[in-house]
């Protein structure tokens, strides 16, 4: 089952080459990016939406369940991202995957230079998740993915985490550790993911008719509307940030973790739990709990660029993101 799918993957990526990003810091001078300037941060979308996170394509609503991301019709693709990037540490998102064959539910980290770390999760397999990473936007070979089981991923509400770090990427499962991928072991270093990443998360039809056969396939078959409506829900984030800084600056082209600066000088070792309560939309709560002062544990710059890169919906790098940025356009044109 994996050759037959890793197979339709490779066939898809044919069609779906191309790779979006505002600036490529291993190709140009580019902006330096927003960091989240916390060491732990978490969000609760079940009390409503967050400042913190901007749709870049279609919406979510919001209800005691957490940030609900529906696919109703062919052309849906919610898509939101954090507004701040973070420089290694641990990401957990408890969720609940979408039904529905051929809809892919999309949590993934993705830097500037398309480095990327995924979770992802086909609708007609409901016992099942993938991982994957990509280093650069290197899309050459598409055998990184590994299928992971996991208990009724639709109907119950499990924490899939991210430990990061310079040295090794684990995914857990409910605390367990399903997947540990080495620095050295991604080409040595060349496809290991490294670099400042945002959060994102998404739903998008892989099985939608327009696709081609090779993502429809590997999406699991085409998808019936009928069916529908096909939800993702996200109850909560937590975050630890190992590299808090109010900005993160690539100090030269080779997108190595080494080269990038961290602007620390006003991060604070501190908690925010930041959401709006039952008020749609409006931030009315925000702590942040000082405990000591900022953690230069790399390079540290005194810059004071502000980085603004990368709102729009064309930062990709992923399938999803790819096809949404597909979708987007069409609908445009
Ligand atoms: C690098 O920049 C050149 C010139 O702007 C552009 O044509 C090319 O597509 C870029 N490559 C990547 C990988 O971003
Ligand atoms: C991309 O990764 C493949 C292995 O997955 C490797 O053979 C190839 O050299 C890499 N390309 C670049 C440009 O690093
Ligand atoms: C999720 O799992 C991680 C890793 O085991 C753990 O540190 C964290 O406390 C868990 N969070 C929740 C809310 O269960
Ligand atoms: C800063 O963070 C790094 C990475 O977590 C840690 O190893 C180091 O001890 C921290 N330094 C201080 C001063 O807290
Ligand atoms: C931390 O970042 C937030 C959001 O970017 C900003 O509003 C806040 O002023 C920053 N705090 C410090 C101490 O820099
Ligand atoms: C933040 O402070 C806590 C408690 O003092 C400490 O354990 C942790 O390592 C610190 N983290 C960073 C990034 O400085
Ligand atoms: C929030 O929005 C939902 C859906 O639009 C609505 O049903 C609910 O009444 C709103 N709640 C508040 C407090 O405005
Ligand atoms: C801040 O931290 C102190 C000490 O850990 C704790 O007693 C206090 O409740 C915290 N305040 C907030 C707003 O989290
Ligand atoms: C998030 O969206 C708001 C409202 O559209 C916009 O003003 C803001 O600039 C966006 N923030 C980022 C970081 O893209």
């Amino acid at each position: 089952m994996q050759i037959r799918r890793l197979a339709a993957l490779a066939f898809a990526s044919s069609t779906l080459a191309q790779t979006y990003t505002d600036c490529n810091p291993t190709n140009e001078t580019c902006p330096s990016d927003t960091g989240l300037n916390l060491s732990t941060y978490s969000v609760d979308f079940t009390q409503g939406a967050s400042d913190d996170w901007n749709m870049t394509y279609g919406s979510v609503s919001y209800d005691s369940s957490g940030a609900a991301f529906t696919i109703t019709e062919s052309g849906d693709a919610p898509t939101m991202q954090s507004n701040w990037y973070i420089f290694f540490g641990v990401i957990t998102v408890l969720m609940r995957a979408a039904p529905g064959t051929g809809i892919v539910s999309c949590a993934i980290l993705e830097s500037d230079d398309l480095d990327e770390i995924d979770w992802e999760w086909l609708g007609g397999s409901v016992d099942e998740v993938e991982t994957n990473y990509f280093g650069k936007g290197n899309t050459t070979s598409y055998d990184r993915a590994t299928y992971v089981d996991v208990t009724d991923s639709q109907d119950t509400t499990h924490n899939y985490t991210i430990e990061w770090t310079s040295a090794a990427t684990t995914w857990y499962i409910d605390g367990t550790a399903v997947r540990t991928l080495a620095y050295a072991d991604a080409l040595e270093g060349e496809n290991y993911p490294q670099t400042p990443m945002r959060v994102k998360l998404g739903l998008w039809a892989g099985g939608d008719s327009t696709q081609n056969a090779g993502t429809i396939e590997w999406a699991g078959g085409e998808t019936d509307y009928d069916d529908g409506p096909f939800t993702m829900y996200v109850e909560k984030i937590e975050i630890t940030n190992y590299n808090p800084g109010s900005t993160y600056t690539y100090g030269d082209k080779t997108g190595a973790y080494s080269s990038i600066e961290v602007d620390s000088s006003d991060a604070t070792n501190s908690t925010s739990s930041t959401y709006a309560s039952s008020n749609n939309g409006t931030d009315i709560s925000s702590s942040s709990n000082s405990t000591s002062s900022g953690n230069s544990s790399t390079s540290s710059s005194s810059s004071s660029t502000t980085g603004t890169s990368g709102a729009s919906i064309t930062v990709a790098g992923s399938i999803m993101l790819r096809v949404v940025v597909a979708l987007a356009s069409s609908r445009v044109s």
